[in-house]
């Protein structure tokens, strides 16, 4: 399996960067193209068969899940997997996507250490249940959005406001969680049913506010080791947080009179089981940020106090108008997917969720987000050929229009239409996936010829 997915791609010079033109390129051989969902996004039936409630039906206040101990939930997902087998279609499955059982958070979540424990035994249940058939796997989707959206900030489930602590837990936890799910995937799985285990990252591409700055280039730097470096340093590099937010934290801490550092340390052992958990690097890329210094000194305690860098709206950049904070930036993507090139050691990389939503009511015909599709898939044509990364996948977010989180049904990042307000829920599809259907097809932008 790691052979298929393994392989450099083929470089062009990069001095040709400003003649050569990818629109007619082909994506490499074998370059997989997808489209993702999330379960608690598009399933309902939240306490259909028996099924618990998650952090997610608490917060929306339904009341009232999933897969583990329920039968049910294992022959739909059985016969989910078997259909897209059927169908040639390669699952990638996602273990967890935000939707914690609420019986867990009640017990403190991902604050909690036992979470470790209990999503290990929950992946290897997982694993051994549907690991014939699935070779792909991501641990925990966006630990970020997790943990500084659900435990710092509270604007996401389960809602805890724990400013300056929560989320640098959260995280610690999740760190902790995904390396041991890795190591029971390799100790016990990895030879019998050779798959692939990641996490998937989210990340925005930051630019310095003043490119001539050094405070404004600097912040930059800690807006991505904020976010992005937070859990790939550890997973991909040494096993330990990145050096510029363990110093800026302690000085915070320092200058905010705190007796403790408030970024939970790993033990050397714990570095140890953590560095290197990660077989392929698992991309969600949304937006792109103009960074500006911003000295916090004074502030209370809080992650994003600590970063001391400040968000500036770009008024060139267009906004996706389904969601206020998806600038749209395709270039954003080639510097990201750069920048984990030469920062993780040139990994293999999946884009396993992009895309631009649309306000409701949404028209089929949404040729300006296609425009968008195509220019983001232009830029990855030139990481791939002029900067050399071995990117080997991507996938949008998301196959149908489905509930948005917070924003609930009225932010549509479908390439299929979704008719809510008819009970059979009716699908139609957008002009993009009439367009990413041929580029699939294609392999590229444009019909390959001979
Ligand atoms: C990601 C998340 C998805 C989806 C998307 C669009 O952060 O993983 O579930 O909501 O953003 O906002």
């Amino acid at each position: 399996m790691a052979s298929a997915l393994s392989g450099a791609s083929s470089t062009l010079d990069s001095s040709a960067d400003s003649s050569w033109n990818p629109e007619g390129a082909s994506f490499p051989k074998s370059f997989a193209w997808g489209a993702s969902t999330a379960a608690y996004q598009v399933e309902g039936g939240w306490d259909a068969d028996g099924k618990g409630p998650s952090v997610w039906d608490t917060f929306t206040h339904q009341g009232g899940d999933r897969v583990f101990k329920n039968q049910t939930g294992v022959e739909y997902y059985d016969k989910m997997i078997d259909s897209l087998l059927a169908n040639d279609v390669t699952p990638v499955v996602t273990l967890y996507h935000f939707d914690l059982p609420q019986c867990l958070e009640d017990q403190g979540g991902w604050r909690s250490g036992a979470m470790v424990e209990a999503f290990d035994s929950y992946a290897q249940f997982c694993f051994r249940t549907f690991g014939d058939r699935v070779k792909l796997w991501i641990t925990i989707n966006e630990p970020y959005v997790m943990a500084e959206l659900g435990y710092e900030e509270g604007m996401m489930a389960p809602g805890i406001k724990e400013l300056g602590t929560g989320a640098y837990l959260a995280a610690h936890n999740m760190i902790k969680a995904h390396a041991a799910a890795w190591h029971t995937y390799d100790r016990l799985f990895r030879k019998t049913q050779g798959g692939l285990v990641s996490i998937a990252l989210n990340s925005d591409w930051a630019e310095p506010f003043d490119p001539n700055s050094v405070a404004d280039q600097e912040a930059a730097k800690r807006h991505v080791a904020f976010c992005l470096d937070w859990f790939a340093a550890p997973i991909f590099l040494n096993g330990d947080y990145p050096a510029i937010m363990k110093s800026q934290i302690s000085a915070m801490c320092k200058r905010q009179g705190s007796p403790s550092l408030r970024l939970p340390e790993f033990t050397e052992e714990e570095k140890m089981m953590i560095k290197g958990t990660a077989d392929f690097f698992s991309l969600n890329y949304y937006t792109s940020r103009k960074i500006k210094h911003r000295d916090n000194t004074h502030s209370p305690p809080s992650m994003s106090a600590d970063k001391e860098a400040e968000q500036v709206t770009e008024p060139s950049w267009p906004v996706a108008t389904g969601s206020s904070w998806l600038a749209v930036v395709p270039w954003g993507l080639r510097r990201l997917l750069k920048y984990i090139k030469d920062t993780y050691n040139h990994p293999i990389i999946y884009i396993t969720e992009n895309g631009f939503s649309q306000s409701d009511p949404a028209a089929l015909d949404d040729t300006q987000r296609w425009e968008y599709f195509r220019l983001t898939l232009l830029e990855i044509l030139k990481a791939i050929y002029i900067d050399g990364v071995q990117l080997k996948g991507y996938f949008v977010w998301s196959l149908l229009d489905n509930f948005e989180w917070t924003c609930g049904y009225r932010s549509r990042f479908g390439l299929f239409h979704v008719d809510f307000e008819n009970p059979a829920l009716p699908r139609a599809p957008y002009k993009s996936a009439i367009e990413y259907a041929k580029v699939i097809a294609n392999n590229g932008l444009m019909k390959s010829h001979g």
